[in-house]
């Protein structure tokens, strides 16, 4: 078994959210056809994403992977030793809401997959970091279809719907983003950043 299938196997044995199939496709596509010479990853599990990028970008390029659950990140740093990936995947440990506003260097493109409401966010504290032209690929926005239904969301999931909703909405108006929803799995926002000039 390669390490990507036994880690697969893991998160579902764990019940570890990792990127599904139909994303993965969409992820893997963009980083095929932008060959990033950097990557900022928000969210990184186990690093099943990060190892499933590395795979697809210049062996130059270099992927900032942020995590917070402890026990996570131990698992991410061993999977990456075993890949022989320790000098080009850098693991940080924290909280992405900090760790972004202090975050060095500009990415050509940022995979965001940590806490649903935070997307926004996330992606304010970068917007000076995105080279021109960079790939921002948000999972999971539609949220089990709850994003564009016209039910209301369940209690506990309101805040999260509302928050997805906003940063869907900026993303759509701002005019230095021009993004694509793809409704496949829990639903692919993939934005392409214009620059900072156009605003
Ligand atoms: C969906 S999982 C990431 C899956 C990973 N990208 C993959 O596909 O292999 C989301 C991860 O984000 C982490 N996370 C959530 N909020 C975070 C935060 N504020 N800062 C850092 N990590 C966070 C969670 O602990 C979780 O492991």
């Amino acid at each position: 078994m390669n390490l990507l299938n036994e880690m697969e196997r893991y998160a579902t044995d764990n019940n570890i959210p990792i990127i599904n199939k139909m994303s993965s496709n969409l992820l893997i596509d963009a980083v095929k056809s932008k060959q990033p010479k950097s990557i900022l990853e928000i969210g990184t599990a186990i690093g099943y994403s990060a190892l499933l990028m590395a795979q697809y970008m210049p062996q130059d390029g270099k992927i900032t992977t942020i995590e917070q659950d402890a026990s996570r990140i131990d698992l991410a740093y061993d999977y990456i030793a075993r890949a022989g990936r320790t000098e080009q995947i850098q693991l940080l440990d924290g909280d992405a809401s900090t760790i972004l506003s202090d975050l060095e260097g500009t990415f050509d493109l940022v995979f965001i997959d940590a806490a649903k409401a935070q997307y926004l966010d996330y992606l304010c504290k970068i917007v000076d970091k995105l080279s021109a032209g960079a790939v921002i690929i948000a999972d999971n926005v539609l949220f089990r279809g709850m994003v564009l239904s016209e039910e209301p969301p369940l209690k506990r999931y309101k805040t999260i719907v509302k928050r997805l909703k906003e940063y869907l909405q900026f993303v759509n108006t701002d005019s230095r983003f021009t993004t694509t929803i793809h409704h496949e799995g829990d639903g692919v926002a993939i934005s392409y950043y214009q620059g900072a000039n156009k605003k």
